[in-house]
């Protein structure tokens, strides 16, 4: 078994690299406006309602029509998926394991296609679409080298005459919502963590990037995944969501998304259902307000880089963006002038086009919340770079700063998902800390110092589920950063990381008398 590595980030200033995107595009442009069946059981169904899965950048471009599954298919798809359960749990743990080393190869393979079905449908510049991609195979081959590592158990002890084992067993059907802000990976990873470890899935992906997760659905099938293992079925919340969030025979819900629906989920999954034999699991990751401290002794230059690039690149949507700066007092003035100046020259467009910093956000209801909180920041704070958008043709929003607010002002408390970073003052270390901690929110955040001391206090006081220390705040890695909050941003599960699959099984002990 060749150890695990993660995917290598391709160099776009490599002529050959460049020249393999342009291919994928070309495939893309090749199959946008098609329209998509639900998959349920392997049967593919097409249903009149379509959701119209756009190009952000270009409002007028249709991605695909993906039919949506109402709710018989769901029942449908529950049914599917109890029946594959019967034997995908007794299939060989190696075997289930293979079908996610192939699917990564596939997906290798595939990969540029990906990365600009991404720029495409989710608006992501080549990098960032790219580091998706990467982050994908990633989950496939480090969740299959964690199944292979769990599937004899663990070790516990017996005495003479006994003989005791440990081991683990699947728990049922997962239901799987996964976000449109990690169109591949985060699908991908909730969706193989489920199937490796024996589960099966309905996968719900997000209404605004379903094309991704058909396309997945393809890779999925020609790795060899039996039919009714994961069931592909858009559709909305209200229609089928809650739906499969009550229905007795869930047994793990998944979630990546909002701090209001992933609340909603877990106050849902609670109830126990006629007929429900078992209490729901529920995985949630959710929101951020994810914060840099600046020290006095850090790297300014440092500082200011890691704040642009964790606050605007894939125009701050992502849960771990750097929403927050927390600069001390004494260098305060000269770090906002050099992340100004740094901001001033991000070029944003069309996500498909490589000199391109930032692509659009994601949808009009997007923008439109952006602007509410400039609007906000305006009179809580002084706008120091952007504050402005472009509608003609996208939705896009030049990357904002927001000065001289107030540790707890509204835009330094509410999470706004897109690029907006507002910046407030502290006196000293110790404030700087404090005012990092207050806020809901506890999934990533960063300091920048070169004094040993501070970052040790930091990493005993700053409590977030990913710290980082003189870097951004944003990139985990599967296998090197498990990645997961505290407080309301979720259950902290650690996506791409050695404790997560357990989250999907149930522990068994077995004693022999010999
Ligand atoms: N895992 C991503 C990051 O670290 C966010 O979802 O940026």
């Amino acid at each position: 078994m060749i150890p695990y590595k993660h995917e290598p980030f391709t160099d776009f200033t490599k002529e050959e690299n460049k020249a393999a995107y342009l291919e994928g595009l070309k495939t893309v442009e090749g199959y946008l406006g098609k329209e998509y069946p639900i998959i349920v059981g392997g049967e593919r169904i097409f249903t009149e309602d379509k959701t119209r899965s756009y190009n952000p950048s270009n409002v007028e471009e249709t991605v695909g029509l993906v039919s949506k599954a109402n709710k018989e298919h769901a029942e449908k798809a529950m049914e599917a998926a109890k029946e594959a359960f019967k034997t995908w749990r007794d299939t060989d743990p190696s075997v289930r394991a293979d079908v996610l080393f192939r699917a990564a190869a596939i997906t290798r393979r595939r990969k540029h296609e990906f990365s600009a079905l991404l720029s495409k449908e989710g608006g992501k510049p080549w990098k960032e679409a790219d580091a998706d991609t990467a982050e994908a195979i990633d989950f496939m081959e480090y969740y299959a080298r964690q199944m292979l590592e769990l599937k004899d158990g663990k070790k516990i002890e017996s005495r003479p005459g006994e003989y005791n084992k440990f081991n683990y067993l699947p728990i049922g059907v997962s239901v799987v919502i996964s976000p449109w802000n990690f169109a591949f990976a985060i699908m991908a990873g909730t969706t193989v963590a489920p199937v490796v470890t024996g589960n099966t899935v309905l996968l719900k992906p997000s209404s605004k990037t379903p094309v991704i997760a058909y396309k997945f659905m393809e890779v999925l099938e020609e790795a060899g995944l039996p039919k009714g293992v994961v069931n592909y079925i858009p559709g909305s919340s209200s229609e089928i969501g809650d739906f499969l969030i009550d229905h007795k025979d869930t047994s793990l819900i998944s979630f990546t998304g909002s701090r209001d629906v992933g609340v909603s989920i877990y106050e849902r999954a609670a109830k126990v259902h006629k007929g429900q034999n078992h209490l729901k699991r529920v995985i949630a990751e959710m929101g951020g307000k994810d914060t840099i401290v600046v020290d006095s002794e850090g790297d300014l230059d440092l500082a200011a880089d890691s704040i642009v690039q964790s606050a605007f690149g894939f125009s701050g949507q992502k849960c771990s963006a750097c929403s927050r700066v927390i600069a001390v007092e004494s260098v305060y003035d000269e770090l906002l002038e050099k992340v100004v100046e740094r901001t001033e020259k991000l070029t944003v467009g069309d996500s498909t086009d490589h000199e391109n910093y930032m692509g659009p956000v994601i949808d009009e209801n997007s923008l439109n919340k952006i602007k509410k909180y400039i609007e906000i920041g305006k009179k809580e704070g002084r706008i120091v770079a952007g504050g402005t958008t472009d509608e003609e043709k996208g939705h896009f929003v030049h990357p904002t700063v927001i000065a001289d607010l107030k540790h707890n002002d509204r835009v330094m408390q509410e999470e706004i998902f897109g690029p907006v970073v507002g910046f407030s003052k502290a006196k000293d270390y110790d404030e700087a800390l404090e005012f990092a901690n207050d806020t809901d929110y506890g999934l990533t955040g960063a300091v920048i110092s070169n004094n040993r001391e501070k970052l040790e206090q930091a990493r005993r006081n700053f409590l977030v589920g990913n710290l980082y220390f003189n870097r951004g705040c944003t990139g985990a890695i599967v296998g090197y950063q498990p990645f997961g909050g505290f407080k309301m941003s979720g259950t902290d599960s650690k996506a791409g990381g050695p404790d997560y699959l357990v989250l999907h099984l149930q522990g068994r002990t077995t004693s022999e008398m010999l």
